[in-house]
């Protein structure tokens, strides 16, 4: 069987990580009769995010070995950037032949790579299918509602994803719920990101700070919305700092909108009172920074599976989350951007209403397994 699995933003990266290793493991336990199940595996990098700190980092700290092949497309508008990849990535598929696409979550690479595999005829593979938003507006979602409609077989981290899919008209057949391969990696290192001298680095003691990200066009592309945001943030930070690190898009936009008087001036690394902004971190020490954290607040869709399973309280910076889970049984809670609430439910929580979570099912650290072996039944049974 011959696979080609796609990356191409940050949160990806993370996803593909295990599901790399558990092919190499399955191959790995291959007895010299099963030879015809060997899994060749090349990984292509459509290039989407592409700066150091975005990309490189963390193919370093997950141990991703090198993608076989880079289409470096970069950035650009959503029309151009889809349809550039589409151009770069037919010529892959049609050379190499695979069975199957991997993609995973609901970046533009995964629908660009997954329309292109599907009008030649390779079967993809959907990782974390079925969760929505129900809000059209978000670019994820149109990019989710589509890669599944293509998909072949879908692999669902939670139950509401289930029931999405079959609503819309997914066969049963093909739906799978295996868990979150992004809590495989979670869990595979955690004792390593515990070892990060970020806090250090930063001189801060942890339970100390909050933890913020935002890179959601809705949130930082309309200038008052991210002053409303940076305001709440400033609000809540007198005593308890804020720890910043900012994605590139955000960074533009709180210069463009001159938004920099809200933002700690003092660059020498180290934290202190108010907003401190540093480049987005590794892997590595972003998990130790969450791990640590009094509060995380976000609109990040992965960072509220991940605070849920390190127990860390989240409060999400939008109004409606495709991973309900989160909500209902771990640590998120869905505030919106309204600064007066944003302010009112940090202070709840910094001030020790804590909120309690359970591990959602399969959230177990075997998704990536459990995938492997659905592949090898569905080609080989
Ligand atoms: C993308 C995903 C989003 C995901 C996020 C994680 C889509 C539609 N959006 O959003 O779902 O949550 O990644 O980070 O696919 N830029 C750089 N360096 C980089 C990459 C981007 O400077 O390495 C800047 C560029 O100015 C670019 C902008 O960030 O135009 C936006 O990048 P893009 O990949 O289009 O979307 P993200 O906001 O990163």
């Amino acid at each position: 069987m011959k696979i080609i699995s796609v990356v191409g933003a940050r949160p990806n990266f993370m996803k593909i990580a295990p599901i790399i290793e558990a092919i190499n493991i399955h191959n790995k336990q291959l007895k010299r009769f099963e030879k015809n199940k060997h899994i060749e595996h090349l990984l292509v990098h459509t290039g989407q995010h592409y700066d150091e700190n975005m990309s490189k980092l963390f193919f370093e700290d997950l141990e991703i070995p090198r993608p076989d092949i880079d289409l470096n497309v970069g950035s650009a508008s959503h029309a151009f950037q889809t349809a550039e990849i589409m151009k770069r990535f037919e010529p892959i598929l049609l050379r190499h032949k695979p069975d199957y696409i991997i993609v995973v979550g609901d970046v533009n690479s995964t629908i660009a790579c997954s329309l292109t595999a599907s009008k030649l005829g390779t079967k993809i593979v959907h990782v974390e299918a079925g969760l929505r938003s129900f809000d059209r507006t978000m670019p994820e979602e149109i990019n989710r509602v589509l890669t599944d409609s293509l998909s072949d077989i879908l692999f669902t981290t939670e139950k509401s994803a289930h029931r999405n899919l079959l609503r819309e008209g997914i066969k049963e057949e093909k739906i799978f719920f295996v868990g979150n391969v992004m809590i495989d990696t979670l869990i595979k290192h955690k004792e390593k990101a515990s070892r990060s001298n970020i806090l250090t680095k930063m001189g801060i003691r942890e339970r100390s700070y909050s933890l913020v990200t935002l890179h959601r066009p809705s949130n930082v592309d309309v200038r008052d919305t991210l002053e409303g945001l940076l305001c709440a943030f400033k609000d809540m930070s007198q005593n308890h700092p804020v720890i910043f690190p900012c994605h590139p898009r955000t960074r533009e936009r709180i210069k463009a909108f001159k938004l920099m008087d809200y933002i700690n001036r003092k660059d020498n690394g180290k934290v202190s009172e108010g907003i401190n902004l540093c480049d987005p971190l590794g892997y590595l020490d972003f998990v130790n920074l969450m791990a640590n954290a009094r509060l995380v607040l976000t609109d990040s869709g992965g960072i509220q599976e991940e605070t849920t399973i390190l127990g860390i309280p989240c409060i999400t910076l939008r109004e409606n989350t495709e991973r309900p889970v989160t909500v209902t049984e771990g640590t998120n809670t869905i505030v919106g951007t309204d600064k007066e609430k944003i302010v009112e439910k940090s202070y709840q929580i910094l001030n020790g209403h804590n909120i309690k979570g359970r591990i959602p099912e399969f959230w177990d650290g075997k998704a990536s397994e459990r995938i492997v072996k659905v592949l090898m039944n569905a080609v080989y049974e």
